[in-house]
């Protein structure tokens, strides 16, 4: 596919750049999105239903074991030219600004300095009870372990469905879409709440809103430009026709 000149002539002129990703952008490290059949043993789990509070007080043992496996997913997985291209775009543009739904750190890896995590990140733990943060292990299948502080679950610390998103993170998302000046929404349904409502924030604000992602989405029809394809092809080609060399 090729690249709209517009938007090659928009993004080096732009003052401020601002990325949102969903799942879409790993499934080339092969991260299964959320809404994709699951692997193997957790095929027949939904994982809307696994990662609810509900679910891990009355499950925890299931819940666990499938963030160890989820973990070790992300832990395997390497970013892939997507994510390389939008830590170049960091380094490109003057303002620049990077909200991700993922939980899978592949942004931070592939070397983008500041993330909005909005989701959370599959790498830090937390206490049910208490939000403790609780150092680092190697999370292992099985029982979840006891909160070194104060003995309650410990937990992933990302966000589960019916939960509130960080109040921090969501105050700088909105912030930064509101004063984009160009918005990529890459590889997201755009169907889930809060998260979802940021492209249209920034198109109602003004930017120029760029959508990349194979399917069509609820935000397909109010983006400006559509570019129908996997972000680990389009976005190296645009970081190349916008910056050659
Ligand atoms: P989804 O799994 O809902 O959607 C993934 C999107 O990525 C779909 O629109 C695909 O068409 C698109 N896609 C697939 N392969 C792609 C590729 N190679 N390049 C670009 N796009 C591609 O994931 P999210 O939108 O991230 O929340 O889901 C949002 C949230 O819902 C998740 O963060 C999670 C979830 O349920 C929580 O856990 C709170």
């Amino acid at each position: 596919m090729s690249v709209p000149p517009e938007l090659i002539e928009r993004l080096r002129q732009a003052g401020h750049v601002v990325v949102f990703t969903g799942a879409g952008i790993s499934a080339e490290s092969g991260i299964p999105t959320f809404r994709q059949a699951q692997r193997g043993l957790w095929a027949r789990y939904d994982p809307q239903e696994l990662a609810t509070p509900g679910a891990f007080r009355r499950r925890p043992e299931l819940v666990w074991s499938w963030y160890a496996w989820r973990r070790q997913l992300a832990a395997r997985a390497q970013p892939n030219p997507g994510h390389r291209a939008l830590a170049t775009m960091e380094t490109r543009a003057p303002r620049f600004d990077l909200i991700t739904q993922n939980v899978d750190n592949l942004h931070q890896q592939a070397g983008n300095a500041r993330v909005i995590e909005l989701h959370g990140n599959l790498r830090r733990s937390k206490c049910l009870d208490h939000e403790h943060p609780v150092p680092d292990w190697e999370q292992l299948p099985g029982a979840p372990p006891a909160c070194p502080v104060c003995g309650s679950l410990v937990r992933p610390d990302v966000v589960w469905f019916g939960e509130s998103l960080p109040a921090t993170a969501v105050t700088a998302a909105i912030a930064a879409s509101q004063s984009a000046e160009i918005f990529f929404s890459i590889g997201t349904s755009t169907l889930v709440e809060p998260a979802a409502s940021l492209p249209f924030l920034a198109a109602a604000a003004g930017a120029l809103t760029v959508e990349i992602n194979p399917q069509a989405t609820p935000f397909s029809s109010q983006a400006d430009l559509v570019l129908r394809g996997p972000a680990g092809v389009i976005l190296p080609q645009l970081m190349i026709a916008a910056w050659p060399g």
